[in-house]
């Protein structure tokens, strides 16, 4: 138990509708690996995106039995609503109100649902903060405000890790490191912006959809599987190592050294997939066409166009949103959008 954020067994439930929305985001450095109570085996720092986002509106009728109904985009989701629900029993001791009414939760993505972009840590950003809200309407003494954000952080994590880092803006940390002050296992922190070369503070993230449905592997049993990898330890080392390299890149505006390092890092994490033990593959075909484009692409032209991957097939391409880039997505649309399902793409960009 977190005493922290334990919450006041003080309040006064009534019935409410609060709404939140909240972004997506891609980790530069990767989360890979954690223990026990989502707490990760190694520190990681993504950037959160700007269209990729999940509203949610939660319906608390107090008093009420507990249960918990879901609708994603409309549609009754009941295995998302067991999920919910799990999670609700899970961090009661943070919100002793939780257990004590009935829930109707909407939820929509505003990417298309059969992307493969992962909706958990947008969809745990927003629920968390919709739960924020919820808390500080029914408590009696109001939480400092400084900490309402860090709460929720803290809260989201508990329902998927990656998505406490989508309740800040720019770049943000999760995990404990000595390069980050006041970085934490328990939720994220953000990066210290100002420190950021103006280069990567306008940044495109177009994803590339090569593969709709689901995955063969979930993030939570790959997760699991790092365990018993062989070269875990080696990985957990290296991602510290890659924090204090990444902090010189962002400062010094090192363009070079920062797709080296961030291609490094989505490479690493499929590899690790490809050692675990039952093995496990989430790149498709294509996933290897439009890496060996992109890499080709920047042999001869020379060009900051790079990529990250999350865990699935599709492709983050990456490139600067404030230079003269028409060569670039000249090049993607002619080149890249070919070998994804029906050319689609999903634009967005970070901008801070
Ligand atoms: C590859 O946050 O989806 O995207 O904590 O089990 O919900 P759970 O896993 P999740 O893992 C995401 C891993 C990653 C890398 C990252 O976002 O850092």
């Amino acid at each position: 138990m977190t005493q922290e954020f334990l919450g006041n067994s003080q309040f006064n439930i009534s019935n409410q509708t609060v709404s939140a929305r909240c972004p997506s985001n891609i980790a530069l450095i990767k989360y890979w690996g954690k223990y026990e109570n989502q707490i990760p085996a190694n520190p990681s720092i993504s950037y959160t995106l700007t269209h990729c986002k999940t509203n949610t509106t939660v319906h608390f009728l107090a008093d009420e039995a507990f249960s918990v109904q879901t609708f994603l985009s409309g549609n009754e989701e009941k295995k998302f609503a067991n999920k919910i629900e799990k999670y609700f029993q899970n961090i009661a001791p943070y919100l002793p109100w939780i257990l004590k009414g009935r829930y109707v939760i909407e939820t929509e993505n505003t990417f298309p649902h059969s992307s493969g972009i992962a909706s958990s840590a947008s969809g745990f950003g927003a629920l968390a903060k919709c739960l924020m809200s919820l808390d500080q309407i029914f408590s009696v003494e109001n939480p400092p405000a400084s900490i309402i954000t860090q709460k929720a952080s803290f809260l989201a994590r508990l329902g998927s890790g990656s998505a406490c880092r989508s309740l800040y803006e720019g770049l943000v940390v999760w995990g404990k490191t000595e390069e980050v002050e006041g970085s934490s296992n328990l939720f994220a922190v953000p990066y210290n912006n100002d420190a950021v070369h103006p280069i990567f503070r306008n940044f495109n993230d177009w994803v590339l959809l090569i593969h709709e449905g689901a995955k063969s592997v979930s993030s939570t049993v790959g997760h699991g599987l790092m365990n018993n990898n062989p070269y875990a330890k080696r990985r957990f080392r290296e991602a510290h190592e890659n924090f204090a390299t990444l902090k010189t890149i962002l400062s010094t505006g090192d363009m070079e050294g920062f797709i080296k390092l961030v291609e490094h890092e989505a490479l690493t994490l499929h590899a690790l997939m490809m050692m675990s033990e039952p093995p496990f593959i989430l790149m498709q075909t294509a996933t290897l066409q439009v890496i060996n484009k992109i890499w080709e692409f920047r042999r001869i032209k020379g060009l900051a166009l790079f990529f990250t991957l999350d865990a699935g097939a599709n492709v983050h391409v990456l490139f600067p949103n404030d230079i003269d880039n028409k060569k670039i997505t000249d090049f993607i649309q002619t080149e890249l959008l070919p070998l994804t399902q029906n050319g689609a793409v999903v634009k967005d960009v970070i901008r801070f």
